[in-house]
């Protein structure tokens, strides 16, 4: 079947009148609209008018236009698309949980908070930390929790610091949430082998000159009031001097935040706790599998030491004796950084997730990350370009420099995969490699998957050589060609009106 080029907008199919149900006559009188006038939609741009046919037609041929994990290898990079197990999805909507009211009272939910204490136990297992919040909604939402954890440290200190650093292959949420939380964030720049460097470095074509840790933390001492460190960092490779780190900033009094989003690649092997972490989030839609992208919720749980716990957000869940409660009474909180406890039914599934794996299993997941990207390195080195040679774990960044020969760029490449029914990895993306194909495949995929795709790529590379206009028309079997992404990025059309 061939799929329509163009699908109407449901407000451009409605026809008055038309309706999904029927409803019986009314037999009381009619209720009075007491709506405010400037709140009621009205006209054409109302409601569309249609019945259940066109509503779940319109809707599913949407669908097939796009593209999920649920349709094969969303190789991401720093996004961790991985299978979500079934079984996460039936525990959740288990009606004593999916059904379970947020301001229900503590002693009618007991099974409810031992999970949520339960799952605060295991990731201060998995991170080797002292507590845990669960409320944070996002992976950014984390960020900014542990930055505000941070702050407000340094205030009960009597410290009144600005400066976080942050290296220049960090995930681009964290000089945001660091800005957010008040702070000024100075950029540390790489070595050239991909980690954080202590000395400074003079760039080559311009010969300026970019301070390293040791003078940044010489220079600005007291001001700085941590560091945030992606690890392990946008391009794969782990910070293996992550400890050290952590003893210069203590020495100044100063606080190691990790971004542990890319925990895929560290649990159940390494513990942030055990090298010198202050604080760090996950995510549990990555790293535990529970469903993310497109804005659905998330959940990025913050851990840290013992010195920051009394600032964690309230309520925290306690057990006294074999009973749970939430403890409100913390005077040194954050305050709320959620509604209500956070997203819930993403702890379920992630606690799903750990059950079934085990804690064996979690690490074997870990491993099976690592070993996945670094056969795709193993497969594509020599065809793409790598930048970094050092060893990478969970994910692998080629870029475009031996197709960039033929005029062929990063964006043709990855429009070239939509024709083979992939989709592509994460483009430009980390800025410190010109031209970014940041690869990810996850545990989830087998190793056909990953040949079928390493295939593909070697096709490309060919035809990049053989017939470079190929590349140049790409996509051609998708339901929409290339699009002004600059545009669309710039000048988001987010609302329809009519002509
Ligand atoms: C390393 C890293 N940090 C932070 C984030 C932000 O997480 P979220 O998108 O849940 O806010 C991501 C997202 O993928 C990430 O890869």
């Amino acid at each position: 079947m061939s799929l329509r080029t163009r699908e109407p907008l449901s407000f451009e199919r409605s026809v008055p009148g038309k309706v999904g149900m029927d409803l019986p006559k009314l037999d009381v009188p009619a209720a009075r609209d007491t709506r405010p006038a400037h709140l009621k939609r009205s006209g054409f741009d109302a409601i569309p008018s249609l019945c259940e046919v066109d509503v779940v037609r319109h809707f599913t041929r949407l669908s097939k236009w796009n593209y999920g994990v649920d349709d094969g290898m969303y190789p991401l990079g720093s996004c961790t698309m991985k299978h979500n197990p079934r079984l996460n999805e039936k525990t959740a909507a288990l009606p004593g949980f999916a059904e379970s009211h947020p301001m229900t009272a503590d002693a009618h939910v007991q099974g409810n908070l031992a999970l949520f204490y339960t799952m605060q136990e295991w990731l201060k297992e998995i991170t080797g930390l002292q507590a845990v919040t669960l409320h944070p909604s996002a992976g950014a939402a984390g960020e900014l929790t542990g930055v505000m954890l941070i702050r407000q440290y340094h205030l009960a200190h009597g410290r009144k610091r600005r400066v976080i650093l942050i290296p220049d292959s960090g995930h681009g949420t964290n000089p945001a949430t660091s800005a957010m939380a008040g702070y000024e964030v100075v950029e540390l720049p790489s070595r050239e082998d991909g980690s954080i460097s202590f000395e400074d470095v003079t760039d080559p074509a311009t010969g300026k000159v970019r301070k390293g840790l040791l003078t940044l933390v010489k220079e600005l001492g007291s001001e700085i009031a941590g560091a945030m460190i992606t690890n392990p960092n946008t391009v794969g490779v782990f910070e293996y001097r992550i400890q050290e780190i952590s003893e210069i900033l203590h020495g100044i009094d100063a606080l190691l935040y990790m971004d542990g989003a890319n925990m895929n690649a560290l649990m159940g092997v390494a513990r942030p706790g055990d090298f010198g972490v202050d604080v760090m989030h996950l995510n549990l839609h990555k790293t535990f599998s529970t469903p993310h992208g497109g804005g659905g919720p998330g959940s990025g749980p913050v851990a840290c030491s013992a010195a920051l716990e009394r600032f964690l957000p309230r309520p925290v869940v306690v057990k006294e004796g074999e009973k749970y409660r939430f403890d409100w009474n913390r005077p040194d909180s954050i305050g709320k950084v959620h509604a209500f406890y956070g997203n819930y039914a993403m702890v379920v599934r992630a606690m799903t997730f750990c059950l079934s794996h085990g804690g064996d299993g979690l690490k074997a997941a870990t491993m099976r990350a690592i070993v996945n990207a670094n056969y795709i390195r193993r497969q594509l080195e020599g065809t793409y370009h790598l930048q970094y040679t050092t060893p990478t774990l969970h994910e692998i960044v080629f870029d475009d420099h031996i197709q960039n020969g033929n005029d062929i760029t990063t964006l043709d490449i990855a429009k070239r995969l939509l024709d083979y029914g992939f989709h592509p990895p994460t483009i430009y993306f980390p800025l410190v490699i010109h031209g970014a194909l940041m690869i990810e495949p996850t545990e989830s995929e087998s190793k056909e998957e990953l040949d079928a795709f390493v295939d593909t790529m070697k096709k490309i590379a060919q035809e990049a050589k053989d017939n470079p206009e190929i590349l140049h028309q790409a996509p051609t079997t998708t339901p929409v060609r290339r699009l002004d992404e600059t545009a669309a990025a710039r000048k988001p059309v987010l609302r329809w009106v009519k002509a």
